[in-house]
């Protein structure tokens, strides 16, 4: 009996030894791979800033989720606490703790478009991939907006994981940005802006980091356990469009954050941004959404 006791304690010990070691290997690997090099191809773009294109870009800034994460001024704010995760985003303002003080117009493309800083390693919570098929217009509006915040006091970057996200990461089962991109491609051709499933099909890029690339919904990975698997937005199993047969009962949902049954939807989607998407976007990402196949809910 004693034999088999002191056996199976070896074998408790032994596991708990090696989880300890996979644990650890995970977390600096993960820590590793958050420290290397990635190179992306420069591009120069053109970016006189007239009132128009800061006026555009000013809209981008507050639609595509910039203002969500940065705050309306771009000072920085804490996006997410839970657990052993924090993250706060950078000040990207000229004011106190800027992250963006000596940054050129280079260094802007890199770390929006490709997710890549200055110093070539990889962002992990800025979602990139959405701004990698921003059209070389939108970039240079964004840019011409960027470029004149006003100085705002603001905070470091603070990026806080759960070992376990630390290992899945260096596992590859978490991507950072960098890694979905595909830095050769070249940006798309502009796409006019109109009602169209066209336009439509640019917006969605700005959904794809959470409802993924085939915009079939499910767990976003690395997420907090609390937050609800994102919606699957084509027309397959488990699809939540029947719920909107009309563009105006999805805009009123994409504005209100509530379904048309009144029922509230997580504030993980980023309403703050949605809501100040003219018709026009609203309708075309209604039109792109009907055109999609079909794909199960996972
Ligand atoms: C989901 C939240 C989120 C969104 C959306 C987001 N960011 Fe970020 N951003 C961050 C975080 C967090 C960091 C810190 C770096 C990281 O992710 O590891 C960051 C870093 C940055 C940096 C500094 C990189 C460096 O260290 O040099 C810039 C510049 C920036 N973001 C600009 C933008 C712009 C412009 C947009 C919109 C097109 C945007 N961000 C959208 C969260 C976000
Ligand atoms: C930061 C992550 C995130 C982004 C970006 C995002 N979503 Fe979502 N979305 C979610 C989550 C999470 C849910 C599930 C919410 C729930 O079940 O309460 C959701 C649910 C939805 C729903 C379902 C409403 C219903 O009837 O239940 C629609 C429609 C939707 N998103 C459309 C979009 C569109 C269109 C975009 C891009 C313009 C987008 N989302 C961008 C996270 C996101």
């Amino acid at each position: 009996m004693k034999k088999w006791a002191r056996r199976i304690s070896y074998v408790l010990i032994t596991m708990v030894c090696v989880g300890l070691g996979l644990a650890l290997a995970g977390k600096l690997l993960g820590e590793r791979k958050l420290a290397r090099q990635v190179a992306v191809p420069a591009r120069q773009l053109e970016v006189a800033a007239d009132p128009a294109r800061v006026g555009h870009g000013r809209y981008l800034f507050n639609t595509r989720g910039c203002a969500d994460c940065h705050g309306a001024n771009g000072a920085g704010q804490t996006v997410l606490r839970d657990g052993a995760m924090l993250v706060v985003s950078p000040n990207i303002s000229p004011g106190e703790n800027s992250v963006t003080r000596h940054y050129r117009a280079a260094d802007w493309v890199r770390t929006v478009r490709h997710g890549v800083k200055p110093d070539g390693t990889p962002v992990m919570i800025m979602p990139s991939e959405d701004y990698n098929r921003l059209s070389d217009a939108d970039m240079a509006a964004l840019l011409a907006y960027l470029t004149q915040l006003p100085p705002a006091p603001g905070v470091h970057a603070v990026i806080k994981l759960p070992v376990r996200v630390k290992a899945l990461y260096a596992l590859g089962a978490i991507k950072d940005a960098a890694e979905k991109i595909d830095h050769a491609a070249p940006p798309p051709a502009p796409v006019e802006a109109g009602i169209s499933a066209a336009h439509g099909a640019y917006l969605a890029n700005t959904c794809m980091g959470c409802h993924g690339p085939q915009l079939a919904g499910g767990t976003i990975p690395g997420a907090p356990s609390a937050w609800p698997p994102t919606a699957n937005l084509t027309p397959g199993k488990g699809s939540v469009m029947p719920r909107y047969p009309s563009p105006e009962l999805f805009m009123a949902t994409l504005r209100s954050g509530k379904r048309p049954d009144g029922s509230a939807i997580s504030e993980v989607m980023p309403f703050g941004s949605l809501k100040q998407m003219t018709d026009t976007d609203l309708r075309a990402l209604y039109a792109y959404l009907k055109t999609l196949p079909p794909h199960d809910s996972k």
